[in-house]
This record gives structure tokens, sequence and C-alpha cells, in this order.
């Protein structure tokens, strides 16, 4: 099927179906949908919250009542790519993995491994955008003997980042740069063979923007944070997505990173704890206000969790400045808090059966811009999403260079 066929059909299915993942759990007692579906809310809001952990990262393979399972046939089929191998790297050089996190390195080398087998023609200049220490660009310059340029704006990394390239005798340029100015475009050439793991929503936008500009050689691209856009309203690139039937906001573009990270167990447990607590807040709010409506609640809450669920739930309360009557029971409040979230979790689960296609709308949209600007391209993913969830890779080389 053809890039923009794909589009055509997941912009379809998306945008009919979009009360049913635009419906927010966490903010919202009950959703509309529910009374369209009672039996799928009934069975999710009985569920456990270790029932809703073990089904996150999979949500189509919940054995759910109908609508859902036949949502997640689609959802499993519209949002297929293939899964690239790498090769597996060996023996290289300690400074080329120095102060990397393992999965941070397995993501580099998968990403490396898979760019340069499926790139066709042999880069002749790399150029690493929002490099870091440009640890990407090294190991692809250090493979393949060529040039490299790395974009980076924190010059500290771009330091640490040219000390690494000479240790390792790479013909590196760590260019301390803001890849937004229109000044970047002083780096670029049509030769070069570009690469950015995981550059966030605006960064990676205005990287594709420069390399049609340009009309540079190839692009292996991972995004990441879709929604670090400076609009309120996603602004599609391509002409197929210009004319979509989906509108997206920037409220939209988080549903894609709604995946969480595989967390160790303290980690979440202390999520969790936060969650629910806000929760908590959010009941005995809309209770003690008699007004039903969610009030947000900021990412880090004035005295975190180490004051207790009452104090948590105080500060809360202070932050919106006001002054509501205590709780019977605050033991009964938390109660309620953790009920709540193992129902929110659960339900989410519908949302997260979407998380995944809308990505892949998103991949598509930048795919058919580079197809329309004359570029050949391929989709897929470049690691187990194990090792991260951002695990999309668009390749593109262009056609008559
Ligand atoms: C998510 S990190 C990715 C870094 C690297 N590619 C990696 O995977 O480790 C994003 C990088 O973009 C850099 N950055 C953010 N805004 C930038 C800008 N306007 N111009 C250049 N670099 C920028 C940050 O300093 C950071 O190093």
């Amino acid at each position: 099927m053809s890039l923009a066929a794909r589009f055509a059909e997941l912009d379809q299915w998306l945008h009919q179906h979009q009360a049913l993942w635009r419906a927010k759990p966490f903010t919202q007692l009950s959703l509309a949908w529910e009374a369209d579906w009672p039996e799928l809310a009934h069975w999710l809001r009985q569920r456990s919250l270790a029932d809703a952990e073990a089904a996150h990262h999979r949500p189509q393979q919940l054995p759910a009542p109908e609508p859902f399972a036949s949502l997640a046939v689609e959802s499993a089929r519209l949002s297929q790519l293939p899964r690239w191998q790498a090769a597996s790297a060996e023996h290289l050089p300690e400074p080329l993995y120095r102060h990397i996190p393992g999965r941070k390195w397995q993501q580099i080398t998968h990403f490396a491994g898979v760019a340069s087998a499926g790139l066709q023609m042999p880069a002749t200049r790399w150029v690493d955008w929002c490099a870091g220490k440009g640890h990407l660009g090294r190991l692809l310059a250090w493979q393949g003997g060529q040039p490299l340029i790395c974009l980076e704006r924190d010059d500290t990394l771009s330091q640490a980042g040219a000390a690494l390239s000479q240790t390792l005798a790479v013909a590196a340029q760590h260019r301390q740069v803001d890849v937004l100015a229109p000044s970047c475009v002083e780096h670029l050439t049509c030769g070069d063979s570009l690469v950015a793991l995981h550059a966030c929503g605006q960064l990676h936008m205005t990287l594709l923007q420069q390399v049609v500009a340009n009309q540079c050689r190839q692009l292996a691209l991972s995004p990441c944070c879709y929604n670090r856009i400076a609009s309120a309203h996603y602004q599609p690139l391509s002409s197929a997505a210009k004319v979509a039937q989906l509108q997206v906001s920037r409220d939209d573009l988080s549903l894609p990173l709604q995946e969480t990270v595989t967390a160790g167990q303290r980690e979440r447990q202390q999520r969790d704890r936060s969650m629910a607590w806000r929760l908590a807040f959010d009941l005995w709010q809309r209770e003690a206000r008699g007004v039903d409506s969610y009030l947000p609640t900021p990412s880090k809450p004035p005295g975190g969790t180490a004051q207790g669920v009452a104090g948590f739930c105080r500060s809360l309360a202070a932050y919106h400045q006001l002054q509501l009557a205590e709780p019977n029971s605050w033991t009964q409040l938390e109660q309620r808090g953790w009920q709540r979230l193992a129902q929110v979790r659960n339900l989410e689960l519908l949302r997260g059966l979407f998380r995944r296609p809308l990505e892949v709308w998103l991949l598509l949209d930048r795919a058919l811009y580079l197809q329309e600007s004359g570029y050949q391209v391929q989709l897929g993913e470049f690691c187990p999403s194990s090792l991260t969830p951002r695990n999309l890779l668009l390749l593109a080389e262009k056609q008559n260079p």
C-alpha cells in the first residue's frame, strides 16, 4: 500500500473514533462513550491497577468486550511497520560509548546499524542534528571514515563531544548552533546525510524543512516529543495532511507519548502514589466546592508526597487559593483516590489503542512531505520498544541527487 493510501486510511479511522481517544479519564469522572458502550466501561472499571499496568504496553492484546476487540485489530493493522534488525556492533573502542547509559547506547547502535544498512548511497558527510555530545554521529563517522558536523545549542555538550571526537581521531566539528535560527542553513550542503535521534517536535519539523530547502542527500530521523511545537495546533507539512479530516491540537500530540518508559518498582510506586493523591484531591475539591469540574495540578506539587496525603491535598488547595472543608477521613479519601487511579488506568487502555496509530499518522505526514519533495522514503522500527517507545525511524534519500 502506498504511503498516501495508508495515511488516508489512518486519517479516516482516527477521525471516526476521535470521541474515544480524546476523552481523558484522568480529568473526567465519566466519559461520554461509556453510555454507548456500558459493557466495556463496566469491564474496564472493575479491573485492578496491576491489571492495567500489565496491559499498558500492549493494549491491543487485552481481551476486552466490543468495540475494544475490533478496534484493537484495526489499531495493530494500521500501525504495523517493519522491525529492522541491525547487525550487532562489536569490538568498539571505549570512548565511543563513554558515559552513555546502557539503554541509550543500545538505541544508538541500533539506529546507526539500521541507518547504514538502509540508506542506499554511501554518505560523504554526516550531520548530527541536535547532537548532544554527538555520540550517534561519531559512531557513524568512526565506522565509515566520513567527516562529521554536530549541531548543538549547548556549548558544554559540544565541547565534551569535541574532546571525545578528538580522542577517536574522528574528523568532527562540534558547532554551537541554534538549529531553529535562520542562519542554521549555513551549516548544510546538498551532499549531507543528516541524522537525528530523538529530536523534539519543532526541532525535527525544522530539520525536515531544512533538508528539503537544501536538497540534502539523505536523512535518518527518529522523532520524539511531538507536542513541543510553537503553535497551539499542529501545522502539517505534507499536502495530504494539510487537507486531512483530522485536525490535531497540541494536546492531542501528547497522546503518542503516553506510553510510560519501563520504570523501576520504586519509581513506579512514587508515580502511582502521586497520581492517586491527585485524584483524591480531585474528588475532594469537586465535593467540597460543589462544582463538578477538574482543576489542573502542577507537575511538581509544592512539598511533594513527603507531607502525607492530607498535606499533599491541602497544598494543592492552597495552590488554587481554595479554603475547603476537610473530609471526614483522609484515609478513606486516599482509598478512593487509589480506586479511581485503577479505573483511570484501565479506561486509558482504550486511548492506548490510538497511541501508535496517531504516531504513525504523524510519521506519515513527515514521510509524505519528503516524498512530495523528491525523496524516496522508508519507515520502520529501529529497535524493540523495550529499549525506547520512541523507536520509529524514517529513512529518506534524494532520488536524483
Ligand atoms: C533529546 S536531546 C537528543 C540528543 C541526542 N541526539 C541524543 O539522542 O542523545 C535534544 C538535544 O537538542 C538540543 N537542543 C535543544 N534545542 C536546540 C536548538 N534550538 N538548537 C540546537 N540544539 C538544541 C539539546 O541541548 C539536547 O542536547
